[in-house]
């Protein structure tokens, strides 16, 4: 484990924060989830690992009914699968029981090394969906019907379905589909 340090994201960290998060998604499936802005401050838990004045990992956290739900947690590639990220989730049960929130969940789809970290900090998986994209004429036609002088170019749906037989047929009509988990776990 390197040495690094865990504490509150500050406005001062925003433009690292920045690139940290999208260099983090740049090899998953969220690799087009680009923001330009750290959001606006909300109720939740906002934090981040540091090396030097550089942000390597964020967690970002926010209430729920259930407790709180993980919105984001993301390393840097170049210094993964040295502890930052469970260093940060430790961080956050930490914040959480103190809280008196007994659950956490999460959202994530299908990146192999993003459900086996879940997995191994002891999440399981609660629910699953499709995330389906349409591209280009022949996708978008297949998706959605035309209207009369709209030509539809993208799209992005939800497909709320457990039927294995429509999942294979949108997987065969669509070029990109990810099945987004719900990982859930009590503290
Ligand atoms: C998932 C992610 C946050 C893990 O961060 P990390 O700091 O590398 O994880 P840790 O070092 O805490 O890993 C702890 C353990 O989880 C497991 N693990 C982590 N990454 C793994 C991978 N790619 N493949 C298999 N197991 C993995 C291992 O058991 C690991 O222990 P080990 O390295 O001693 O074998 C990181 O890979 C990442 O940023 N992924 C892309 C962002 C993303 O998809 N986020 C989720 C959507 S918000």
């Amino acid at each position: 484990m390197i040495e690094t340090q865990v504490r509150d994201y500050r406005d001062a960290d925003e433009a690292s924060w920045l690139r940290c998060r999208v260099l983090g998604f740049l090899d998953t499936s969220y690799f087009d989830d680009v923001w330009r802005a750290h959001p606006e401050s909300s109720p939740g838990w906002s934090l981040v690992s540091r090396l030097g004045d550089q942000v390597i990992g964020i967690c970002e956290a926010s209430p729920a009914a259930h407790g709180a739900t993980i919105d984001t947690i993301v390393v840097h590639p170049d210094h993964r699968r040295t502890g930052l990220a469970s260093a940060l989730l430790d961080e956050l049960f930490h914040r959480l029981e103190q809280s008196d929130i007994r659950q956490v969940d999460a959202w994530t789809r299908d990146d192999q090394g993003t459900l086996a970290w879940y997995r191994v900090c002891g999440f399981e998986v609660r629910y699953r969906y499709l995330h389906v994209f349409a591209d280009g004429e022949a996708e978008m036609a297949s998706a959605a019907a035309v209207s009369p002088g709209l030509h539809p170019r993208s799209g992005f749906f939800h497909a709320d379905t457990q039927d294995v037989a429509v999942e294979a047929d949108l997987r065969r009509r669509f070029s990109r589909v990810h099945a987004c988990h719900r990982f859930v776990q009590d503290l």
